[in-house]
């Protein structure tokens, strides 16, 4: 099935900034109301500034006004399809358990929830 988020985070994937690791990542991010947001990796010569796609994503939504969250597709070219790093895991949570999280490569797809990613986050109040 066409799967626009999909070709969202692939094409993203093209803008990633990834000089020192040559892993480039794309994020499309489904807000509630169907639109996309888009993050890419942004790595940096101080190499622990980078940001993630995930993170990147999260950033061009909650900008635009967005908080509530659908599904968030991650395109790599890795042998295996890669889930969010914890930092990105614990970002997500801050916007909900329920977040559907797929990661592409070229040729395999894997599938998750946030909760499933990320059991028992820390949160300041129990989600709803
Ligand atoms: N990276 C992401 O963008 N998302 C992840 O979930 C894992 C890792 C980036 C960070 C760094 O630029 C490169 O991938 C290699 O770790």
């Amino acid at each position: 099935m066409h799967d626009s988020l999909v070709d969202a985070a692939r094409g993203v994937r093209a803008r990633a900034h990834a000089p020192y690791s040559g892993f480039q990542v794309g994020a499309a991010l489904e807000s509630e109301d169907g639109e996309v947001y888009l993050g890419c990796n942004v790595e940096n010569a101080s190499y622990g500034l980078t940001v993630c796609a995930e993170r990147s994503a999260i950033s061009a939504a909650v900008a635009a006004g967005k908080k509530r969250f659908r599904r968030i597709v991650i395109a790599t070219e890795a042998e295996q399809p890669t889930p969010p790093c914890g930092a990105c895991r614990q970002v997500l949570a801050e916007f909900g358990p329920d977040l559907v999280v797929d990661s592409v490569t070229p040729t395999m797809v894997a599938h998750w929830t946030l909760r499933e990613l990320l059991p028992s986050a820390f949160a300041h109040r129990p989600f709803a």
